[in-house]
């Protein structure tokens, strides 16, 4: 039987099939059926730096010096109360899951700017997490600040969380930097250990009634494996770090072609919300199944053998793929 083992930010995971983040990790009893259905590692739910900053508020009616995206998204969030205990509350299930589990509990913080609230890292890591996923998700909105200043800022955000923990950091990436190999390659450089590509962005719509901005929160469909695919198969030797993909896995055949490109870890969220945890046990076996009629050993033997890391000049092979698909539409 081929072994489906991986190691992902230096855990030696049964499978590479994760939960990430969404509501299923939020509680006991959800990350306690993902484990019981096959999930590897589970990643709870962020916690946000505006909330722990909005606890900081209420509690000693000051501003957390340096969090300076609050002052402003203040406006935007829910009232006081709301937040109360988040931090308590991640805490607690931290410890819980820590308890109750048998795989690596991956814990996670969303933030954008330096400041106290990164002393959070240290206590999650008290609580018990095993590792510390860092989640940057930022929309670069603001015409006067340039991409070196923004990522100048992320990658001090980076260090600051890596001087509080010593349990591996995983970096969550946005698809949308300027260049992002060199980002990647400087996240790692700073102390991530691990990077996850990607955050999805959630892109709000206009409802023509009431003239007001909709959220709207779609769940991925296949078709956005695309991205991590081609990224994962891009970065693959060329960082000295784990890769995991996020976006887009809803079946063996997406988990596999991301093993394949040399993610370490693939990660789901929306099959798991849609068809729930049983898609764990589904996508193993037909993972196992593959590899069997594919006369694989291992997932160990088939990371990366289609990455780029051989390739001499990956940007001019990405511009002949580029020519290539162009040239090759034909009417429908
Ligand atoms: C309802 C919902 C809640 C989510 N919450 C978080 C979160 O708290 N932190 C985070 O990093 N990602 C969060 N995500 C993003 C997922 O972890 C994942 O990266 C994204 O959905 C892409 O993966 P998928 O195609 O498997 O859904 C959330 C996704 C959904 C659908």
């Amino acid at each position: 039987m081929p072994d489906l083992g991986s190691r992902y930010l230096g855990f030696a995971l049964r499978t590479p099939l994760v939960a990430s983040s969404s509501p299923l990790t939020g509680t006991l009893d959800g990350l306690r059926q993902l484990e019981d259905a096959g999930a590897s590692a589970v990643v709870l739910p962020s916690l946000f730096e505006e909330e722990l900053v909005h606890d900081a508020l209420v509690l000693h009616g000051a501003l957390e010096e340096g969090s300076e995206s609050f002052a402003e998204a203040r406006t935007y969030l829910p009232e006081p109360g709301h937040y109360e205990s988040a931090l308590d509350k991640l805490l607690e299930l931290v410890a819980a899951a820590k308890d109750a589990l048998a795989i690596p509990v991956i814990a996670s913080l969303n933030g954008t700017t330096r400041g106290g609230w990164t002393s959070i890292a240290r206590a999650i890591e008290t609580a018990g997490a095993d590792a510390l996923e860092l989640n940057l998700y930022r929309v670069a909105a603001d015409p006067s600040r340039n991409a070196a200043e923004l990522e100048q800022r992320s990658l001090e955000l980076i260090a600051a969380v890596r001087a509080e923990v010593t349990i591996p950091l995983s970096v969550k990436l946005s698809p949308f930097f300027t260049a992002l190999a060199d980002f990647a390659a400087c996240a790692v450089k700073v102390g991530a250990d691990g990077l996850v590509l990607f955050n999805r962005f959630y892109q709000p719509d206009f409802d023509l009634e009431t003239l007001e901005i909709v959220p709207t929160l779609t769940l991925s469909t296949p078709e956005e494996l695309r991205l991590p695919l081609r990224w994962i198969a891009l970065l693959h030797g060329r960082v000295k770090a784990s890769l995991a993909a996020s976006s887009g896995i809803h079946s063996a055949q997406g988990a596999l072609k991301v093993l394949l490109a040399g993610a370490d870890a693939a990660m789901m969220a929306s099959a798991l919300l849609r068809r729930g945890p049983g898609v764990f046990r589904e996508i193993e076996q037909a993972m196992m199944r593959w590899l069997e009629e594919h006369e694989y050993q291992s997932v160990t033997q088939l990371k990366g053998s289609a990455s780029q890391r051989a390739s001499p000049n990956p940007e001019a092979f990405e511009r002949a793929q580029y020519l290539r698909t162009l040239r090759s539409y034909t009417k429908g």
